[in-house]
């Protein structure tokens, strides 16, 4: 996936809102890169124009050199927020992607859902789920398409420390099984870091890409190594000299 050059602005009642000026970079085929960047930057409204739910004011996103095109590209969405169909099953909440797009596949959901840690689950409803359950169901059905590019948006935001610890070893176990193609939205500077290849740290808005970071250490990663932390600091840092009271 490739973002060259991209512009973003809306017309809002108070004026002309530039949101993105000009952000390029490219996410290489299996590669996990996260986005961090000050709040109200333009994260989302990215991830958004990368999923085709909105379009650019001007630049260009491909997806293997080819605009993203529903017909040619699979996309995987997972939210902060619930975003299950609460009239469904876990099975049918993860089946739904497959459904829409006529995929055959039992096996495939079930295997998923085993991967995720909800077996025994399957036929519960969402309200009878924890906020970390949910949220590897909303993993499970984003997967369950065998998408070409997962967009995720502070997908652990809204859980506790503890919970969003586990879910962080069991993202980076199934990423490394299924090595999809991952472009992660995060305020978390130790999630970013402990989950990706590179980071790309954005500057406020209207945003750009202030600077690419490689973390380059060996998975199964331990949050406090001499590693992470540098690279912790550093990214707490560049972020600092967006937004001083940070
Ligand atoms: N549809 C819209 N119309 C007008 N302004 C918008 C629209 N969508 C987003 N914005 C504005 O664009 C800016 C960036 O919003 P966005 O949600 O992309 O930020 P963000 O970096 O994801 O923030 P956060 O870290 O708080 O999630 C904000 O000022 C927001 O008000
Ligand atoms: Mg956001």
């Amino acid at each position: 996936m490739k973002v060259e050059d991209l512009h973003k602005h809306f017309l809002t009642r108070e004026g002309r809102l530039e949101v993105l000026k000009g952000v390029s970079f490219e996410v290489r085929e299996g590669e996990f890169v996260s986005v961090v960047g000050p709040s109200g930057c333009g994260k989302t409204t990215l991830l958004r124009l990368v999923g085709g739910l909105d379009s650019p004011s001007s630049g260009r996103i491909t997806i293997d050199g080819k605009s993203p095109d529903p017909s040619l590209h699979r996309l995987g969405f997972v939210f902060q927020e619930d975003s299950l169909f609460p009239w469904r099953t876990v099975w049918e909440n993860v089946r739904f992607g497959r459904e829409v797009r006529g995929m055959e596949g039992e096996r495939e959901v079930g295997e998923l859902l085993e991967r995720m840690g909800l077996r025994g689950f399957e036929r519960c409803y969402p309200h009878q789920l924890s906020g970390g359950m949910k949220q590897r169901v909303a993993i499970a059905r984003a997967l369950a398409v065998d998408p070409d590019l997962l967009l995720m948006d502070e997908p652990f935001a809204n859980l506790d420390a503890q919970t969003r610890w586990i879910l962080h070893q069991d993202l980076t176990r199934i990423w490394e099984e299924v090595r999809k193609t991952i472009l992660f939205v995060t305020h978390n500077v130790e999630e970013a870091v402990y989950l990706s290849d590179r980071v790309l740290v954005f500057t406020v808005r209207p945003a750009r890409v202030k600077r690419v970071l490689r973390v380059g250490l060996p998975r199964p990663r331990d949050k406090l190594s001499a590693g992470l932390v540098k690279l912790r600091k550093e990214v707490v840092e560049l972020l600092r000299e967006e937004v001083p009271y940070l």
